[in-house]
């Protein structure tokens, strides 16, 4: 069986071992812990994060919520690879499973989640996965449920725009426009999410990340 196609962690400049050292330079505790103060995970909380990466994310989440059960899924192995090791290291018990982002049903059928949480995934990928991604989101999660997304969004000012262009070259520009043109929040609730908002836009050295939120109404 073929793997199906997605961008690597750090687009054309490959290598996921570096991935970790390049997204410290987003300062990133900031954002994520943005996003995590909007998840807001409670004890017993069912946490997806969608293309977990090298786990920084999810491990921050049960940092925070130690008594919520999180699964990261991606399809990259060598990430999985990573963040294992990663959790390992800090004895948390993070699942981590291989598969893709629009396939969450398929990849988590045990798995009903009060919350999905992702960073740093939809601006990589092609307009169609986008919504694919967010309708697989929406499907994992119960009625109710919370979508905290922290991301490339609109670029609002020509700084934060030219900052952006050294995430562009690494991924397209294809994919990263639509992010930067302010496409998510509409791709949301056209996935069927409501309650759609931007939390908060942080500033950073490659371009502003958003924290959007949406509730499974
Ligand atoms: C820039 S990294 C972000 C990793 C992590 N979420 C973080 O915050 O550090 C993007 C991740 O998305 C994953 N990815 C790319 N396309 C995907 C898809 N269609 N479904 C799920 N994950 C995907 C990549 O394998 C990569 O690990």
């Amino acid at each position: 069986m073929t793997q199906p196609a997605f961008t690597p962690a750090l687009g054309c400049f490959g290598a996921g071992w570096l991935y970790d050292a390049v997204v410290a330079l987003t300062g990133e505790r900031g954002w994520r812990r943005a996003a995590c103060r909007e998840l807001a995970a409670e004890p017993g909380d069912v946490v997806v994060d969608v293309g977990c990466g090298s786990g920084s994310q999810s491990l921050m989440v049960y940092a925070l919520q130690p008594q919520a059960r999180i699964v990261g899924v991606d399809p990259d192995v060598r990430m999985l690879a990573l963040a294992r090791r990663k959790a390992e290291k800090v004895s948390a018990p993070v699942e981590f499973r291989s598969g893709m982002g629009d396939a969450l049903a398929a990849v988590l059928p045990d798995v009903r989640a009060d919350k999905v949480i992702s960073s740093l995934v939809l601006h990589q990928c092609p307009l169609p996965m986008k919504r694919a991604i967010l309708a697989s989101m929406h499907e994992v999660l119960k009625p109710g449920g919370r979508l905290v997304i922290a991301d490339f969004g609109r670029q609002r000012s020509w700084l934060m725009r030219a900052a952006f262009l050294i995430v562009q070259m690494a991924d397209g520009f294809a994919d990263t426009q639509p992010n930067a043109d302010g496409v998510l929040p509409g791709l949301m609730r056209q996935a069927g999410f409501g309650n759609v908002r931007e939390a908060q836009v942080i500033p950073t050295l490659v371009g502003a990340v958003t924290v959007y939120v949406a509730e499974k109404v």
